[in-house]
């Protein structure tokens, strides 16, 4: 795989949900651009695993067990990769479920706060946590793991999760804009289906994943790596204009 320029060399990015898919795919990526690596998730394995393959590629990172929907956790796990890198350069908050597929009048107040725990306040948390300390270094960039399926409500299945990605986008745009004069970026990522754990995770059937890729007009899931890579280039220095958007990443459409 080709590399890119040096923008990476001696930076430092925390990523949630490290120990699976996206989250991992990244660290692993981040990790053969130069940069050192704090790998977050509520799942010490999957999270120890992940670190074991960065350092196999020849990387630097370490594992912070983390529950994004405490905000301790997160302050803890920005707190100790400052101790360790002595700065944090970038953000992936990639942690997110959509837990439970199910109909609307079957969402119950229980799976309605965990899926906006996780997704929402794990999102708010790791921004809220982070920005003191890009600001002070006068400036860092969030990239925030939303999904395609904002677009169209998750009628049927996931009217929850739809939802709480749809305050993920807004929560990027106003930081975005609150803070792009004082050298932060923020950006999300809308993925349509990745082949990654969500899909068991969530409950999603075979029947339902089969209509998902038959919407897609390349006729297949990303890959994480394919997520991962744009998240990379978002946080690069090639990308210094961007800020506040979300980027589809669809093979065509599905969801538009
Ligand atoms: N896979 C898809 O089809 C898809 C599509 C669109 C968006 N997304 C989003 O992409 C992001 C990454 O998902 P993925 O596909 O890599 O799934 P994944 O299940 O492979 O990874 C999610 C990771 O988050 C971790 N996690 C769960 N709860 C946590 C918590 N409370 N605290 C810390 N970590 C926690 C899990 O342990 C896991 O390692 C999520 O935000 C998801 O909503 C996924």
């Amino acid at each position: 795989m080709a590399r890119t320029p040096d923008y990476f060399e001696g930076k430092t990015i925390a990523i949630t949900g490290a120990g699976s898919g996206i989250g991992r795919s990244a660290a692993v990526i981040f990790a053969r651009e130069g940069a050192r690596v704090i790998c977050a998730d509520i799942n010490e394995d999957g999270g120890r695993k992940t670190v074991e393959m960065v350092k196999e590629a020849g990387g630097d990172a370490f594992f912070v067990g983390t529950d994004v929907t405490e905000r301790e956790a997160v302050r803890a796990m920005v707190r100790k990769g400052i101790e360790r890198f002595g700065r944090i350069d970038f953000l992936l908050n990639s942690a997110g479920s959509a837990l439970k597929r199910c109909g609307f009048l079957e969402i119950d107040d229980a799976l309605w706060d965990l899926t906006y725990d996780l997704n929402v306040k794990g999102t708010f948390y790791g921004m809220q946590e982070i920005l003191p300390h890009m600001l002070e270094n006068d400036g860092g960039v969030i990239v925030n793991i939303a999904s395609m399926s904002h677009k169209r409500g998750g009628p049927g299945t996931s009217v929850h999760y739809a939802s709480a990605k749809g305050s993920v986008l807004t929560m990027t745009l106003g930081v975005a804009r609150e803070f792009a004069d004082r050298g932060i970026r923020c950006l999300s990522i809308s993925p349509a289906s990745v082949n990654t754990a969500f899909q068991e995770a969530s409950g999603t059937s075979s029947e339902m994943a089969a209509r998902l890729v038959e919407r897609i007009p390349m006729k297949r899931n990303a890959e994480p790596d394919e997520i991962a890579e744009l998240a990379l280039f978002m946080c690069s220095d090639a990308c210094q204009f961007m800020t506040a958007d979300t980027v589809y990443v669809s093979g065509g459409g599905g969801f538009r």
